[in-house]
């Protein structure tokens, strides 16, 4: 028999009418990285969870190393060799690192040999060359460090076989070499470990093989050496996908938003923004780039009302705006806000699709008259935003908790999009989307370009930005850069300007 590490037969998972996993055979070689892509929606978290004794399938068997293993808790999954990274962290924030890696180990009471552990824990951190602190609290790490946090935990517990659900999705991109480093040294260590991304470069750059899901099925599994973007993309989404969107010539209007001088802190009352100007007019798509913390966030805040500025002004058709709440921002001004962290600031995820559609509309007519909703004009307006962007989702009813991330994510689009904004603040739009559903949104992004409205595109991604926008603006260390014409905005020059490197 082939040498699988890990071999999942016929397994199907139902939620109610939906059949999120169907007879997914999936085999895993040993040693090696196995990438698993799909559209969003296609169940690639669903049966990663079931693989992690998560959710029970309703049929079907995994076998680990030939043997039929009955995972029905992570605790049993890991008992089994088998570990997973969430596409959410599930770190405790105030806990050490390692508090957070013997936490819950069965048996064992962490009282009895932090010492001991935390040697251990250094150990195992060097050997993979993580360069971790086990005494630091684990809130204090980057992102990138607490994923380190997150492999380690699993290698602790001897994890023989590494779930990853789209780990670079929260890496900066100077973060990902190194994480693909991390993944050979753990190849190299002999572990096996399946990686899901939407990213095609990323799979030709780490997998060894790939499978790919469509509507819960297996569509193909093929060696990443017989295959290739163009055609990993068709499979995925069952048609030709461009990777280029189309973008019309047009001629700009008046000024729309101007920052003027703005300065303002972050979190932590540390300066964020610094006398930053610029302004966009109607009909523009002015690019934002830089390595991610360089201000980006707080300058999406200062311009929605989140944050407030120390000094300097916002403007909005002329008028002064600083002193303006959120509410009148998003309402009366048409401030349309897509936030980079959707699960904190874009929805309220106990609620149904239909509320979150009118997360910001729903004391207004139509949703709302005399103080009563109006449920017809509600599920109306979420159908019709559901159709639009082609949600995958079982009924507007449903908790948003439940739609898959990058569905989450296409609601949020729909409903900012669909207010008929005058201003759009777009923080990392396409951040989750599978390749289908990112040509989408860029052509969305585009078409409200061409309605006039004005702009606002945060990327870390240098292309989606030069595919989409008229100018790009480079953030460092919380002062603009420079501004330059989408001509003259070639990758070299931005990432020059991005490690603060001015012209
Ligand atoms: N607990 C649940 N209850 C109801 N439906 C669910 C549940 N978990 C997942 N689903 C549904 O199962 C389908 C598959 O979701 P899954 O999260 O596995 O997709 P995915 O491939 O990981 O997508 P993405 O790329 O967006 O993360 C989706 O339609 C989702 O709404
Ligand atoms: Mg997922």
């Amino acid at each position: 028999m082939a040498d699988y590490k890990l071999a999942l037969e016929n397994i199907t998972k139902s939620f109610g009418a939906l059949t999120a996993n169907d007879a997914v055979n999936l085999r895993v070689r040993a040693g090696t990285v196995h990438a698993v892509l799909g559209e969003n929606g296609a169940g690639k978290s669903t049966l990663m969870n079931i693989l992690y004794g998560l959710y029970k399938p309703d049929s079907g068997r995994i076998l680990v190393d030939g043997q039929p293993v009955t995972v029905s808790s992570p605790k049993e999954a890991l008992a089994s060799g088998i570990g997973m990274v969430h596409q959410h962290f599930m770190l405790v924030a105030h806990l050490t690192v390692t508090e957070n890696i013997v936490l819950g180990m069965s048996g064992q009471g962490l009282m009895l040999d932090v010492a001991g552990h935390t040697r251990r824990i250094e150990d195992l951190s060097k050997s993979f060359g993580f360069d971790i602190d086990p005494g630091a609290e684990v809130i204090k790490l980057p992102i990138g460090m607490q994923q380190r946090v997150e492999i380690l935990k699993l290698l602790y517990h001897n994890a023989e076989i590494l779930i990853l659900d789209e780990p670079t999705s929260v890496l900066t991109p100077n973060e990902t070499g190194p994480f693909f480093e991390l993944l050979h040294r753990l190849k190299d260590a002999g572990k096996t470990i399946i990686f899901i991304t939407h990213k095609l470069e990323e799979v030709m750059a780490v997998a060894d093989d790939v499978t790919v899901m469509q509507d819960g099925k297996v569509r193909a599994s093929v060696g990443a050496a017989d295959t290739d973007p163009a055609s990993l993309a068709r499979t995925m989404v069952g048609r030709e996908v461009l990777f280029q969107v189309k973008r019309s010539a047009h001629s700009t209007g008046e000024t729309v938003l101007e920052l003027d001088g703005v300065t303002a802190g972050n979190d932590r009352g540390l300066k964020a923004l610094e006398r930053v100007s610029f302004e966009v007019r109607a009909g523009e798509v002015f690019g934002i780039a830089g390595v991610d913390g360089n201000g980006q966030t707080e300058l999406a805040e200062v311009i929605t009302g989140l944050r407030s500025v120390d000094s300097g002004r916002i403007l909005v058709a002329g008028k002064d705006i600083t002193q303006t709440s959120v509410s009148r921002r998003a309402g009366e001004l048409g401030i349309a806000y897509v936030p980079e962290d959707r699960h904190r600031d874009g929805l309220v995820l106990d609620d149904s699709v239909a509320q979150n559609a009118i997360l910001r509309t729903y004391d207004q007519a139509p949703f709302a008259s005399y103080g009563f909703f109006n449920r017809q004009a509600i599920a109306d307006h979420a159908a019709r935003l559901v159709r639009d962007f082609d949600v995958r989702l079982q009924s507007i009813d449903q908790e948003i908790r439940y739609l898959s991330g990058g569905n989450q994510q296409k609601v949020i689009l729909a409903r900012e999009l669909e207010a008929n904004p005058k201003v759009l603040v777009a923080a990392q739009p396409t951040k989750g989307l599978d390749v289908g559903a990112i040509e989408f949104v860029q052509q969305q992004i585009l078409n409200q370009r061409d309605r006039g409205v004005a702009i606002l595109y945060i990327s870390t991604e240098l292309e989606h930005l030069l595919d989409v926008c008229d100018r790009v603006g480079v953030l460092f260390s919380g002062r603009l850069m420079d501004t330059l014409a989408a001509a003259d905005a070639t990758p070299e020059r931005i990432g020059l300007l991005m490690a603060g490197v001015a012209a």
